[in-house]
């Protein structure tokens, strides 16, 4: 279990009267999160960036062996980035694609992914086509075996939607993918930090999420992860000197490992929070705190779904720690600004996030909360009372 009373000593941002339920946007990172951005400032400062850096290589380097431990991988498999787009678009601009490939991607993927993958068809003259949601919301592994043939090079696939409570069936569909001859690239930007993520269990060749949502890292800091076999034969699209060698006067070599995706210059302090904020989530025991954010989940979405005037809109079997809902005779950003009035943060999802699934659910709007779990019973009381009495 884990340990109300200590996560919330932790966490400067609650007991102040305010309910913060935005993880899903960016969460209140820990105290040591914080302090360890700030410390590596001020060392910055006071002698200069490169050595304050190389007074802490190997708690750099204990970024990655982090997220490694965190995702049953090895380290050198993750490559460090500033977010979790510029992660999943290292990774799917490195993948090869000729005239007439099928990009496939989910129901409710990410705008961010959606552009790119447009993007990169037109100029490739591959297509760009979605997969069927089934009843519920999810991939539909149906549709998705039907689809499956040589030309499909790229399924994307998104485990937690930015704007709902629907779980995907990720593994069941890499799986399909990947029997298909398809390479998989996982969304996990809100997965990450609220559910597990096995690599080798889900069995997808590419996993991208960032550091400010569920893990309560800082902003600016992402990670990809790329399956060891596969990294060797994929070459990123941009290069410096860290992701590749200048061996010769027209020769390169890349990096071996998944460093080939990363840039020299990055926030060292971003990073080494990161850090600090996957070690505060492996203490105290991921299996714990997921159970934790399921429980006040399913309790926020019990207690709206009792509400009159209160539609709760999260697709899916299993559900994720976003409770989204809409309120008769409000737009969901009244709703959040009216909330805001009484100090209780929630964010709103807009139909361009999520084009597809929004506008097949005739939606432009929904309110999202997402509570972590340093939220308390009584602080999700008050969040309900307050969309009673709206
Ligand atoms: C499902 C999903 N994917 C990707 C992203 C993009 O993450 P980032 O802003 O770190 O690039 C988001 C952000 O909200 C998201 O919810």
């Amino acid at each position: 279990m884990v340990d109300d009373q200590r996560v919330r000593a932790d966490t400067p941002g609650v007991g102040t009267g305010s309910v913060f339920l935005d993880s899903a946007g960016s969460s209140l990172p820990p105290r040591i999160v914080t302090e360890t951005v700030i410390t590596h400032l001020r060392r910055e400062a006071e002698i200069g960036g490169y050595r304050a850096a190389n007074e802490r290589l190997d708690d750099l380097a204990g970024v990655k062996d982090a997220i490694a431990a965190l995702l049953n991988a090895t380290p050198g498999t993750i490559a460090l980035s500033d977010s979790a787009t510029r992660a999943w678009s290292d990774f799917f601009y490195a993948v090869p694609l000729r005239p007439g490939d099928r990009i496939l991607i989910s129901g409710a993927d990410y705008a961010s992914n959606a552009v790119a993958a447009l993007q990169r068809a037109r100029a490739t003259g591959a297509r760009v086509e979605p997969i069927p949601s089934d009843e519920w919301g999810r991939i539909d592994l149906d549709a998705l075996s039907a689809m499956m043939d040589e030309r499909v090079r790229l399924v994307s696939l998104l485990h937690v939607p930015t704007n709902g409570g629907l779980v995907n069936p990720v593994a069941a569909a890499a799986r399909i993918a990947r029997e298909g001859g398809a390479l998989v690239v996982l969304d996990a930007c809100q997965s990450a930090g609220q559910l597990p993520l096995d690599v080798a269990e889900l069995g997808v060749d590419a996993l991208s999420a960032t550091g400010r949502k569920w893990l309560r890292g800082p902003r600016g800091t992402g990670f990809l992860y790329i399956r060891p076999e596969l990294v060797a034969s994929l070459e990123p699209s941009r290069l410096d000197l860290l992701s590749a060698r200048w061996t010769g006067p027209q020769e390169y070599r890349l990096a071996t490992d998944a460093t080939r995706f990363e840039f020299w210059e990055h926030d060292v302090a971003a990073r080494l929070g990161l850090g600090a904020a996957v070690r505060y989530l492996l203490d105290l025991g991921p299996d714990d705190v997921f159970a934790a954010i399921a429980e006040r989940a399913g309790y926020l979405r019990g207690a709206l779904g009792e509400l009159p005037g209160v539609t709760v809109r999260d697709l899916g079997v299993e559900h994720s720690g976003i409770v989204s809902f809409t309120v008769d005779g409000l737009e969901p950003v009244q709703v959040r600004d009216r909330l805001l009035g009484e100090d209780i943060t929630v964010s709103v999802s807009h139909r361009g996030s999520t084009l597809l699934d929004m506008s097949a659910r005739g939606l432009d709007s929904v309110v999202r909360a997402s509570p972590h779990y340093f939220v308390s019973h009584p602080e999700l009381d008050r969040f309900a009372a307050a969309v009673a009495a709206l």
